[in-house]
């Protein structure tokens, strides 16, 4: 029995190219995201008028007003719930349209992509200047689009998919064995670290969806997930039917509905409150609920059909009646304390099940509905199976049980070194150098001919070779060699990646035409290089269209 929410993702889209102008400006996802978008102006032009018919009801003091806004703000109210269930299906919808494959190769394709914009970034983004390259993005709940120069919100972005990612991977796994449940739990654990990572590096992203506060209700919500998995496991592999493990599936439980509250919580918080889909918010409602009638309900067998080798405390608080060291001995006692414990199942799930009637997207997922109604009818029966005719005493309410897991949750962080890529600017010579921190001059070509003296010059260092320094005098100066150049080119065959022995043993062996260098002088504050990077950038630019042309087109 299983059933897991939350697919979501953050829409890959191609940055535009410099222009401007949306190159998918025709496709059907675009004119998916704009409806998005134009729902989502709606919704908030809504938000607005609902504001303000809250003010107005607050203050004012007459009646007749009083009941017309009322009816105002009802209206608002249902509207407002129209348009965020239209903007949930068109979301649905989106999801078919996803890109990368949703599989390890998918993500193997993001981070891929993510680790080639990390040589990207250092190679033409200089650390104190924006350049003219906006990064196009929608908001994966809303659609909202935003724009940022900052190569960081591209990287952010495709990080947030590469959670996105695993939160579909975990909730594909087959959990009806353990091999499937560990996988699922591995895919949580690494989706909420993706997240995490996002929350703690990249906090300036202009969209919702990854605002701190977003961001740390999808690591509560994926740590959720994770503990209901494990809740599943601890169900799947504990056959023996004994007082205290089936004590054990109680606390279990109760820790899956503490966590499943936690989001609720997170998710009330003012800025996450209003973005958050009314389905996510059901169902994270749903579960808490679910679970804590599942641990009432467990600890309710447990103590019908077990009998307790020893006493366990296993309440938050101490149950009304006798003490418990007594009621553990005396079955009659325990049949008590355990219709008690049935009651209170019972009145959680009818709970679980009123929330999920109130959401017309939990209401389509048929699973679910068969869940919530089995485990109900299940504790229905086991409440009558305890019921006696004779029990004319009102059956006493059963205290919380202790919330407790076998397996705390870890959250992955992402290990970006797992996807190894080559740098697609390779050609441009050793990162360290040939960056954006570094301005260089352009390529100068030196004719080098051997004289008496020999070349007049001494080399230093690798990938590239530097002149340490010149005879003054010497041949090296008269061709205009000067101390600080770097050796990039020897004779038209690329030398940036060259070491000091390859450059010494080919100036050693030159013939009597001599060799010709290319050699770059590094400026730092030279205006004129401006001019050089631009023209690289444009490549990059290019490059990185291409890229994300490819991501989609998989
Ligand atoms: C943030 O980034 C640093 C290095 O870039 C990393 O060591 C750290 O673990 C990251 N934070 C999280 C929560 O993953
Ligand atoms: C990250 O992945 C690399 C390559 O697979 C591996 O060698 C390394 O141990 C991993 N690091 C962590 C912290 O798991």
């Amino acid at each position: 029995m299983c059933f897991s929410m939350l697919c979501i993702i953050h829409n890959l889209f191609p940055p535009p190219p410099l222009q401007g102008c949306d190159p998918c400006s025709q496709t059907q996802r675009s004119k998916l995201q704009h409806r998005r978008a134009r729902i989502n102006q709606q919704i908030n032009k809504e938000m607005r008028m609902r504001a303000g018919a809250e003010n107005l009801f607050r203050a004012t003091t007459n009646t007749k007003v009083k009941e017309t806004v009322a009816l105002e703000l009802s209206f608002v109210n249902s509207n407002l719930q129209l348009l965020k269930e239209e903007l949930e299906e068109l979301n649905s919808n989106m999801e078919a349209m996803r890109t990368p494959s949703r599989n390890e190769a998918g993500l193997e394709l993001l981070m891929e992509y993510y680790n080639q914009l990390y040589y990207l970034d250092q190679r033409f983004f200089p650390p104190h200047r924006t350049l003219g390259v906006h990064f196009h993005w929608y908001d994966s709940l809303t659609g909202v689009p935003s724009c940022q120069r900052a190569l960081a919100f591209e990287k952010g972005s495709v990080l947030f998919n590469v959670g996105a990612l695993y939160t579909q991977i975990g909730a594909r796994q087959d959990r009806s064995a353990t091999a499937g449940i560990d996988r699922a739990i591995d895919a949580f654990q690494r989706a909420a670290g993706a997240f995490n990572y996002l929350k703690e590096n990249f906090s300036n992203a202009p969209s919702l969806d990854m605002s701190g506060p977003s961001l740390c209700m999808l690591v509560r919500l994926m740590i959720a997930q994770v503990q209901e998995c494990v809740f599943e496991r601890v169900t799947l592999t504990t056959q023996d039917t004994h007082f205290i493990t089936q004590l054990q599936v109680a606390k279990e439980a109760a820790r899956v509905s503490d966590v499943y509250s936690l989001v609720l919580q997170t998710m009330s918080q003012t800025l996450v409150k209003d973005y958050v889909p009314f389905s996510w918010a059901s169902m994270v409602q749903v579960k808490a609920e679910h679970f804590r009638a599942l641990s009432h309900y467990n600890a309710a067998v447990a103590l019908c059909d077990h009998t307790p080798k020893a006493l366990f405390q296993f309440h938050v608080s101490t149950p009304a009646g006798p003490p418990l060291s007594q009621v553990l001995r005396d079955p009659e006692d325990r049949r008590k304390l355990g219709k008690a414990h049935l009651r209170c199942a019972v009145i959680r799930h009818e709970e679980a099940m009123r929330v999920h009637g109130l959401c017309k997207i939990l209401r389509k997922m048929d699973i679910l509905q068969e869940v919530l109604s089995f485990v109900y009818k299940r504790s229905l029966d086991k409440y009558s199976e305890m019921d006696r005719e004779d029990d004319f005493e009102e059956t006493a309410e059963a205290p919380e049980i202790h919330s407790q897991t076998q397996h705390k949750p870890d959250i992955t962080a992402p290990n970006f070194s797992t996807v190894p890529v080559t740098d697609i600017f390779q050609r441009l010579g050793p990162l360290s150098v040939f960056c954006a921190r570094a301005r260089w001059g352009p390529v100068r070509v030196v004719s080098l001919q051997r004289g008496d003296g020999g070349l007049g010059l001494t080399l230093r260092g690798d990938s590239p070779v530097l002149v340490a320094g010149v005879v003054p005098g010497g041949c090296a100066q008269e061709a205009g060699l000067r101390e600080g150049d770097y050796i990039v080119a020897v004779d038209g065959e690329d030398f940036k990646w060259a070491k000091h022995g390859e450059v010494v043993h080919i100036l050693k062996s030159c013939s009597d035409r001599g060799v010709q260098l290319s050699i770059i002088t590094l400026h730092t504050h030279d205006t004129q290089v401006g001019v050089v990077v631009s023209l690289c950038l444009d490549a990059c630019v290019c490059v990185l269209h291409l890229i994300c042309v490819c991501v989609t087109s998989h």
